[in-house]
């Protein structure tokens, strides 16, 4: 009793103590490292031991009108989440609870200075953009909370004591959305670009026209956007099975932007610091521009907006014809009136130059201008755009086309062909914005293809993102000057909806915009992964719905060559999650064996497995089954060994594990214009039932099915007994990608040694991108069983 009195009495004291001194109390919370989670990573950061808090009573003191805007992108969300909003003051001058900004010349354009201490923030910078900045990092230096839709009850808006130092690595911090192959409003189009501040990223590049849709206004030409911005409404049918718009039909999927829309999203970019680049596709990409007027292309005839995948893309503008140029002139005209950009995209991807080849006008312009192919037609074409853009005072910049037949005098150029086209125009003294397909493209699958919603079928997970350097190792001092920067870009044929989008940017926006504003030498795997989980805190509170990737189990085999064993490993991109499995195909939970290392597998197994995080599930459920077989890790020698770029591993035929339709996942060899000639060594004499292959079609990448698949036995490895073969009837032209098990049954023969010969389709067939060339063969897995 004596003690819970005294308790008691020392509770009051402790809260009658409260009273006078709770906010220098709080103000002595020491934050840890872990705790201060800012993405992406400053500079330079000193961490202190004390902290301050923004209440109600805190005000911010700015200098100016321009200082104002940039802090309400911050105070204004304490509206919401804290129900008051601290006060902007202009002009005076502060001490104590405020946050002040103040102006310091010889900084770069985009760095800042904050300092935090117990009394009070400074911002220092020298320009707005630095500021702006500085007020996206004291943004997160606060609870995730700030980032809410509603009110945040009993959260202290606490800061800790901190000095930060802060400059990009690169000027260039891009994203691109396409918003022709689905379509996205205006107010969609603000939310991205209130993410890509929220990185530090500060350019937009708005893919405004493609083949499927015409999305912006132009007053000269309306039938751009009452013919081009529309199509038939196949939404319910993958991409590329959608059929051309019969007679009849209507156009009812699409959209546009007016030009006030335009002028609205750019001034609302450009008080986050986004410099919005607009995309006017040319030469090619523009079936939606021809739709409207069709007498800017070569045939002149009419063609329909497509609804779906359209390739090659032939319908292209004609090159000869002056008017072309004039309506182009136009166009652009509208467009710089628009937008401020120092620099417009034109294109120049892509284009099938068929027509040109065909046409009359093409040819004269050829003849006249002295060139000598249709490549140099296309530089013609795009050095005539630049010098009407050079004279109003406009940089072009194009994809990595742009380089053949000759480069435009004073192009950028945006590389996405991998680095090569990049580093080309940077030995020529070109600026280069780096985009290539291998670290940029968010349309790629970002997990396991088996366990994503439908992509461009190619790989980009988060990890691959953050190891984007936009300068190449092949470049010198001299070139990497030329790298204006890097850019992730969106096609978003698989993204029918904003909801989508944001599944597919994030979290790798994070990773993109860590990449291009923090130093090489300070980017660390480890370390972002570890800030990422405050970031993905940040996109739960403010209802981004992020792809959980980062925690889908990847199974992996490993062997033990001289056990003769198969291993299973299992892992996740954010290795901090557990995983838990079941070998039994029973589904796992948290209570089901923890992985901690690569177990070895004794019989065929259906592995399944989940991360926990906290005590949660998260992610989905891997489930794959693994079939060993009499052939696996056997020797295999080879008459004709793989292809260098799909060279495989001794055990590739051999694994247990089949390829994905990604035919560059590594589980795939391959053979141009080649047989596949193997023998396997079972290593002693047993009775063999089934023997099967699992080959690959994918005929747009030149893979077609073997034309059969011959089977021979030998127990002594000289003297082998053709067992079997075995074909098929898949249409080598199928735009499907099929992995496809080739086998025949033998029936309880006995051999030591299994001879497999796969024989290549040979050249292309007719009507085949690869008519008349060698076309390829693809293996991942022999089977004996
Ligand atoms: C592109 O991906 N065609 C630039
Ligand atoms: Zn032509």
């Amino acid at each position: 009793m004596t003690t819970r009195i005294f308790k008691y009495a020392l509770l009051l004291l402790f809260a009658g103590s409260c009273l006078t001194s709770c906010e220098l109390k709080q103000n002595e919370k020491t934050f840890t490292e872990k705790e201060v989670n800012i993405v992406p990573k400053p500079l330079k950061l000193e961490l202190g031991k004390k902290s301050f808090q923004i209440s109600s009573k805190t005000s911010f003191y700015v200098e100016d009108d321009a200082q104002v805007e940039i802090v309400r992108h911050l105070t204004g969300l304490f509206k919401t989440v804290a129900g008051w909003e601290p006060e902007v003051k202009v002009g005076e001058k502060a001490t104590k609870n405020a946050v002040v900004l103040s102006t310091k010349e010889g900084m770069g354009e985009e760095a800042y200075e904050l300092t935090v201490t117990p009394e009070l923030i400074t911002m220092q910078a020298s320009a707005p953009a630095g500021f702006f900045y500085g007020i996206q990092t004291l943004r997160q230096l606060l609870p995730v909370q700030i980032e809410g839709t509603s009110l945040a009850e009993n959260t202290k808006w606490l800061v800790p004591e901190i000095h930060i130092s802060d400059a990009p690595r690169f000027v260039w911090r891009g994203f691109m959305l396409d918003v022709s192959r689905h379509f996205f409003t205006k107010e969609e189009v603000k939310k991205v670009i209130d993410y890509m501040a929220m990185h530090k990223m500060n350019t937009f590049h708005w893919h405004l026209i493609d083949d499927q849709g015409w999305r912006i206004e132009i007053k000269k030409y309306p039938k751009l956007t009452e013919v081009g911005a529309w199509r038939v409404d196949h939404e319910d049918k993958q991409w590329s099975a959608r059929p051309r718009q019969q007679p009849g039909e209507k156009a009812t999927y699409g959209g546009f932007y007016t030009q006030e829309d335009i002028k609205e999203v750019i001034a609302y970019a450009k008080s986050r610091y986004i410099n919005v680049v607009p995309e006017i596709e040319m030469p090619a990409h523009v079936s939606s521009g021809v739709a409207a007027y069709p007498e800017f292309s070569c045939k002149g005839e009419p063609v329909t907006v497509p609804s779906g995948g359209l390739w090659p893309i032939t319908d292209i503008y004609c090159a000869g014809n002056d008017a072309t140029f004039t309506f182009l002139e136009d166009v652009l005209t509208e467009v710089m009136a628009l937008f401020p950009s120092p620099y417009i995209h034109i294109g120049g991807d892509e284009a099938t130059k068929t027509e040109w080849a065909r046409c009359a006008k093409c040819q004269k312009r050829i003849q006249t201008e002295g060139l000598n192919n249709v490549e140099e037609l296309q530089s013609y074409f795009v050095k005539r755009i630049e010098t009407f853009l050079n004279e109003n005072n406009r940089t072009l910049i194009g994809w990595d086309e742009i380089l053949e037949g000759g480069l435009a005098p004073k192009a950028t150029v945006m590389s996405w062909r991998g680095f090569k086209g990049g580093v080309e125009a940077a030995e020529h003294g070109h600026d280069v914005v780096m985009s290539p397909t291998s670290h940029c493209y968010f349309d790629y699958y970002q997990g396991p293809q088996d366990q994503e919603p439908p992509a461009f079928n190619a790989y980009l997970p988060l990890s691959k993102v953050y190891q984007f350097d936009p300068v190449h190792e092949s470049m010198n001092e001299e070139q990497a000057k030329r790298v204006l920067g890097g850019q992730a870009n969106l096609w978003t044929e698989h993204v029918p909806n904003f909801e989508h989008l944001q599944y597919m940017a994030f979290p790798r926006l994070a990773a993109m915009g860590e990449a291009l504003w923090t130093p090489k030498a300070q980017l660390n795997w480890d370390d972002f992964i570890g800030r990422m989980e405050t970031q993905l805190q940040r996109y739960d509170a403010k209802g981004i719905n992020y792809a959980k990737s980062i925690y889908t189990v990847t199974p992996g085999i490993t062997f033990d060559p001289e056990k003769k064993s198969v291993a299973v490993a299992l892992s996740t991109e954010a290795s901090y999650v557990d995983i838990h499995y079941t070998i039994d195909g029973s589904e796992p939970g948290t209570t089901s064996p923890k992985y901690s290392q690569p177990f070895a597998l004794e019989q065929s197994a259906t592995i399944k497995a989940v991360s926990v995080k906290d005590g949660k599930l998260v992610g989905k459920v891997m489930s794959k089954k693994i079939d060993l077989h009499k052939a696996t890790v056997k020797k295999v020698t080879y008459e004709e060994a793989p292809h260098k770029s799909y060279p495989g591993t001794e055990y590739t035929l051999v694994d247990c594990l089949k390829g994905s339709s990604n035919h560059s996942d590594g589980h795939w060899q391959g053979w141009e214009g080649k047989d596949m000639d193997i023998v396997i060594d079972l290593e002693k004499e047993i009775p063999v039932n089934h023997l099967t292959i699992n080959a690959l079609q994918k005929s747009g990448a030149w893979i077609i099915l073997p034309k059969e698949v011959e089977f021979q036995v030998s127990t002594d490895g000289e003297n082998f007994t053709k067992v079997g073969a075995a074909t098929h009837t898949i249409d080598p032209l199928s735009p499907d990608t099929m992995m496809k098990e080739l086998g025949v049954e033998v029936k309880d023969l006995s051999a030591r040694y299994v001879k497999v010969i796969a024989r290549n389709f040979g050249k292309g067939p007719k009507g085949h991108m690869a008519e008349g060339k060698n076309v390829w063969l693809f293996v991942s897995e022999v089977i004996v069983e």
